[in-house]
């Protein structure tokens, strides 16, 4: 599978099965992206949550390419609302489609869409497709239970906020991840605008004093996993 980081909290699967998967597609207005909506396909759209900076493009992408979102029910049933196909899922819960499973998990944060509608619960998922798996945890604070999440699951890359201000900041993600335990950490929601630009090199280096290993991804960086 190939993993592609665009900046803030969007990413680009490729399934071994060819499925193209977005999450959280915030291209456009997204000043730190090298890539635009335009060019970008998806067949499925994975929203941690309903904010403007994790829809973000969602919509443009799946009008032009019948993309079926897969989000917490309450966003599902607004994505639906606006005429989009969508699997409506919740937390805790998993499904096996095509290209793998997906798995949401609790996030601590806000998610009322751009338009101020209630979106359910925000959400973290795990993506699980061939041997590996991915944990996205999506806008959060750090909670206890990310342990529990890592004794679950033996996750091989997780992305997570680093930007402080709106999530964890580089300290709480350095114990976040301490929970986890993944193979590798990935920083990411940050720099994006001013009041989240952090140093993604402060994290890597205290992450690594804590033996676990961080790739920081360039923005537009593809790597296959
Ligand atoms: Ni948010
Ligand atoms: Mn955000």
């Amino acid at each position: 599978m190939k993993l592609k980081y665009f900046s803030h909290s969007a990413f680009q699967i490729t399934a071994d099965n060819g499925n193209v998967i977005l999450i959280d597609p915030f291209l456009d207005g997204n000043p730190t992206s090298p890539v635009k909506s335009e060019s970008v396909n998806a067949d499925y759209i994975i929203l941690t949550h309903a904010h403007g900076d994790h829809i973000g493009d969602g919509f443009k992408i799946a009008q032009r390419c019948g993309s079926t979102f897969i989000c917490v029910n309450e966003l599902a049933i607004y994505c639906q609302s606006k005429g989009f196909k969508a699997h409506n899922m919740h937390i805790g819960g998993g499904y096996n489609f095509d290209f793998g499973r997906v798995k949401f998990t609790i996030a601590h944060h806000g998610s009322m869409t751009p338009d101020g509608q209630y979106g359910g619960e925000p959400a973290g998922v795990i993506i699980s497709i061939g041997n590996k798996k991915i944990y996205h945890t999506g806008d959060t604070a750090l909670f206890y239970d990310m342990k529990l999440i890592g004794e679950t699951n033996q996750v091989d890359f997780m992305l997570l906020p680093i930007g402080d201000n709106f999530t964890m900041g580089i300290d709480d993600a350095v114990r976040a991840a301490e929970f986890v335990k993944p193979k590798t950490a990935v920083p990411i929601h940050y720099n994006t605008f001013p009041v989240i630009v952090v140093d993604p090199a402060e994290f890597k280096n205290k992450l690594e004093a804590k033996g676990i290993n961080c790739r920081i991804m360039n923005f537009g960086e593809e790597i296959v996993i």
